[in-house]
């Protein structure tokens, strides 16, 4: 029989839907044809199967070759397909044995020489294939990605010859080494070199406990870059699970995932000029943007009204929903995005506003065009808001005092508190329903009035009001994790409100 099939995965999103690589050998012209939606770099995919195939020292059949890549209507692209369609017009013409090819998934490019080259998105297509019980043949280039999926059956090549070597039952193929265990300590910078600021620490290690977004505002130089960049070292490692879903948003980018710091949280920090495309997503093949490579990680906003303001009303939704759906023409891709704001700005374009040791250069008109760059929405969206102000001099030159701690230390705080949050809801504070912040923060009658006429006196909207409460929630878990919220609780919750 002259009909091959051969297994591959294509990419879409963070998915990795199956592809069938059917291959027929008939009489006729001799001439290769690929159907199946195959983008441009698929089509080409058909000079390099012919001359890495010839470079192996095999025979290109002088017949008329058809590939089909099905399903049809799922769009293809790269060169990820190519290993798959060697081995399905090699296994047509007889030149290697089937049997191994019905419970066994192909992925990898073709150098003309024959060597295999890595491919983007190896992480999500071993998950799928794990799943059903299928193992995988991946280029050289991915192994160290590929280790990281414990239990999965993966075989690591370097070349055609390699695999068709291993189909006959001639050679063994290599596995990927272990991926080192994962240690999260000593990497990235400490809390211990911030002297001072001991309510913006405050605010971080509530930010940390309850995944609220945080907006730090100040003058020039008062460390406000500087505590945003320590959030990750604070917050709970991330679980095998979502590492993996970080991870695989990372190689759908085509990044590579570090074997030694996978476990830890992504800190992505765009620059103001970043483009609304580069921060949520897109391109013709679609890509996912900041929002999706900080997925279950930190998104810093630095110098926060120099963003461009439609780039900032974008985060909108993906904030609210934790994912992003991007579309372009005919395709449609979701990426997972829910990650932890945290924005910096100065209170005014001079800087010093509020400053007690520098006069403020600006017109009031010229810092309320200022704040007006973010749009009240995206504001109403951040839970915390904190003044970080001068620290005195002498004190930056002091050794570490007490109130300096180190990360490991606020980070063991931030776990235990969490811990009560993940018992009530099974989730942070931030991202609990209105229903259950009613459930879970429940006041005396004595609090509820004077939360009320606070709320009052401040002139705070609804949705600040329920921000408050999830605040207050967190406060309550550092506290020990009382089922009743206390005055202390709510008074500390609103002094973040203000901004
Ligand atoms: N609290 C602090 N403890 C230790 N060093 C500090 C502190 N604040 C500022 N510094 C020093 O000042 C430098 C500048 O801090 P950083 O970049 O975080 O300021 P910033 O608030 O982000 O300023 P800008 O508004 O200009 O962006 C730091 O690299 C650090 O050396
Ligand atoms: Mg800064």
């Amino acid at each position: 029989m002259s009909l091959a099939v051969t297994l591959s995965r294509a990419q879409e999103g963070v998915a990795a839907p199956q592809v069938m690589v059917e291959v027929h050998l008939s009489g006729g012209l001799p001439g290769t044809n690929i159907v199946g939606l195959p983008e441009a770099a698929v089509r080409e995919a058909r000079d390099r199967v012919r001359v890495a195939i010839q470079n192996t020292s095999f025979e290109y059949p002088n017949r008329k070759v058809t590939v089909n890549l099905a399903p049809a209507e799922l769009p293809k692209d790269g060169g990820r397909f190519d290993l798959a369609i060697a081995l399905g017009i090699l296994a047509a013409g007889g030149q290697v044995p089937r049997e191994k090819l019905d419970d066994c998934e192909f992925l990898g490019e073709l150098a003309l020489s024959g060597a295999l080259r890595g491919v983007s998105g190896v992480l999500p297509a071993l998950l799928r294939a794990r799943a059903r019980g299928r193992r995988v043949v991946v280029p050289r280039a991915n192994a160290a990605e590929a280790a990281l999926v414990s239990d999965a059956d993966v075989l690591v090549a370097d070349t055609l010859a390699e695999v068709c070597g291993w189909l006959r039952g001639a050679q063994d193929l290599g596995l990927p080494t272990d991926p080192p265990p994962p240690g999260i300590d000593g990497i990235g910078p400490d809390l211990a070199d911030v002297r001072g600021q001991l309510q913006a620490r405050r605010a971080l290690e509530i930010a940390a406990t309850g995944g609220h977004h945080l907006l730090l505002s100040g003058p020039p130089g008062t460390g406000k870059t500087m505590l945003a960049e320590r959030l990750p070292g604070i917050l709970p490692p991330l679980t095998e699970s979502e590492a993996l879903e970080t991870c695989a948003v990372l190689s759908v980018a085509g990044q590579t995932v570090d074997p030694q710091h996978w476990r830890r949280r992504p800190f992505r920090a765009p620059h103001h000029t970043a483009s609304a495309v580069a921060l949520v997503g897109g391109g013709a093949v679609p890509r996912p943007g900041e929002i999706s490579l900080a997925h279950n990680g930190v998104l810093f906003l630095d110098e926060l009204p120099e963003f461009g303001r439609h780039v900032l009303d974008v985060l909108r939704e993906p904030m609210e929903s934790g994912h992003i759906v991007v579309s372009r023409a005919a395709r449609q891709s979701t990426f997972p995005a829910q990650f932890q704001l945290v924005a910096a700005m100065n209170p005014c374009p001079c800087g010093y506003a509020g400053d007690p040791r520098h006069s403020c250069q600006c017109t009031p008109d010229q810092v309320q065009r200022y704040r007006a760059r973010i749009s009240g929405p995206l504001l109403d969206r951040i839970d915390l808001g904190v003044q970080v102000l001068r620290v005195p001099l002498g004190e930056l030159g002091a050794p570490p005092s007490v109130h300096d701690e180190d990360s490991a230390t606020v980070r063991a705080r931030v776990v235990k508190a969490r811990q009560h949050a993940l018992m009530r809801a099974g989730r942070p504070n931030a991202e609990i329903s209105t229903r259950e912040l009613e459930r879970d923060c429940a006041l005396g009658p004595a609090e509820r009035r004077w939360f009320d006429a606070a709320l009052e006196r401040l002139g705070l909207s609804a949705r600040a009001y329920h921000r408050t409460l999830r605040v207050a929630r967190t406060i309550a878990d550092l506290d020990g994790g009382a089922a009743l919220l206390d005055r202390t609780h709510l008074a500390e919750a609103l002094t973040y409100r203000r901004f």
